[in-house]
């Protein structure tokens, strides 16, 4: 009787991970820097004393030309670094662009067919899913409900979801020629 217990209890529990959804999914791309491609730099992330740099892969930029969603595949990271202070301001170089300290985290999207099924219409982001890293690529254990709210914000956009579709775009038509 325990024996069939414990059993079904196991089955249960595989059958709880094939249905999870959620940044488990996503694997660190740990060699964005040298197998990505840099599109953007953005100073005053989300309005505050930070940087962030975004790279995508290849996938991403081929399927990223025009304004249809990107292909299966496609992964975009974003490092967010804090900005240098000069007495609590943002230290500005001599472009007045903000100047980065510290690497705080890398933020990654990735789709993938048929991902995010699981979620209400209301909170899905097409096939997107989200996952955070600190620097040494530890996954946050955080939930990602807010990157589905943040960038689903831009549904219905010719952007699949992705607020730098423009550098996105400028980078595939770059590499195009
Ligand atoms: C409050 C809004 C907000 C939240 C929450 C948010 N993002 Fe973003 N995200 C942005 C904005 C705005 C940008 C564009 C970069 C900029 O302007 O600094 C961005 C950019 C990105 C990018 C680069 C691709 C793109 O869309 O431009 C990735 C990857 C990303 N975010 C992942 C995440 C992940 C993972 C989470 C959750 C851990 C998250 N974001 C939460 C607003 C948000």
């Amino acid at each position: 009787m325990l024996g069939r217990l414990a059993r079904a209890a196991t089955g249960l529990l595989a059958l709880t991970c094939v249905a999870a959804a959620g940044p488990e999914k996503v694997d660190n791309p740990a060699d964005y820097l040298t197998k990505f491609t840099k599109i953007a730099t953005r100073d005053a992330h989300l309005g505050g004393n930070a940087l962030a740099d975004v790279y995508a892969n290849d996938i991403a930029l081929r399927s990223g030309a025009g304004e249809s969603d990107l292909a299966s595949g496609a992964i975009i990271a974003m490092a967010v670094f804090s900005a240098k202070l000069n007495a609590g301001e943002p230290a500005l170089d001599a472009e007045g662009r903000m100047i980065k300290d510290q690497l705080r985290a890398v933020n990654v999207m990735e789709k993938r067919t048929g991902w995010g099924a699981e979620y209400s219409e209301a909170l899905r982001n097409g096939e997107w899913e989200y996952a955070g890293f600190n620097p040494q690529g530890v996954k946050s254990a955080n939930p990602t409900t807010s990157c589905f709210e943040c960038h689903g914000t831009l549904k219905g956009l010719p952007m699949d979801f992705i607020y730098t579709r423009g550098e996105l775009a400028e980078a595939a038509a770059r590499m195009k020629k």
